[in-house]
């Protein structure tokens, strides 16, 4: 099943492979050392004054960690998810105090957007997801009051999509789409919708 990007003009074939599935095997298992080139690719994205604020807390499945986390998942997330073999929970620090901290949640979005590259180009597939709950996840691993978890990156490899219910098959079969190249790019003042 190729979920490829049907782009307008030939990009990186990392870029237009990468998708997001629901589908994951849950045969396979995950090791840091799979998720370390992943991790290396997110500690060198760029950040405003090179602050570097995040942090990833990472559980794979069977682990203390990975089940803790599936817990705080909502809605459909939570049962697609644990089929994967890690899920990352992304964090920022917040700091109302630091004007330059006000970036803090664009550079996690950029690391994550390197990791989840990275993974795909090691042939992981990575699913990101804001769909959980916020302060129950802080709470379930002590994170301290300035750093914010943000996002969950679900890792794993690519599952067959009829391990899923008859909701999530359709969602994982629909066609890709994108707003056009020409109705997000523009060189003259903002246009009139
Ligand atoms: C910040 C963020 C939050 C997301 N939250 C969810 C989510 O809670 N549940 C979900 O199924 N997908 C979630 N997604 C996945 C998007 O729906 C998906 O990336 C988008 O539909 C484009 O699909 P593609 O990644 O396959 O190209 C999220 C993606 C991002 C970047």
């Amino acid at each position: 099943m190729s979920r490829a990007a049907k782009t307008s003009t030939p990009i990186l074939s990392v870029l237009a492979q990468r998708w997001s599935p629901r589908s994951f095997d849950p045969t396979k298992s995950l090791t840091l050392a799979d998720l370390t080139p992943s991790f290396e690719a997110a500690r060198w994205a760029p950040s405003a004054n090179n602050a570097q604020e995040w942090r990833f807390l990472v559980g794979f499945r069977g682990d203390a960690t990975f089940e803790a986390m599936t817990e705080h998942l909502s809605g459909w997330n939570a049962s697609w998810a644990p089929n994967a073999g890690a899920i990352v929970v992304g964090m920022f620090e917040d700091d109302p105090e630091n004007k330059a901290r006000d970036y803090a949640p664009y550079d996690l979005g950029q690391a994550v957007a390197h990791f989840s590259v990275q993974a795909h180009a090691d042939g992981l597939f990575v699913h990101q997801a804001a769909g959980f709950e916020r302060d129950a996840m802080a709470a379930a691993f002590s994170v301290p009051e300035s750093w914010k978890p943000f996002v969950v990156a679900v890792v794993g490899h690519l599952g067959a999509p009829e391990l899923l219910n008859e909701t999530l098959l359709a969602r994982e079969t629909a066609p890709r789409v994108r707003r056009p190249l020409d109705e997000t790019v523009f060189t003259e003042p903002f246009p009139s919708v």
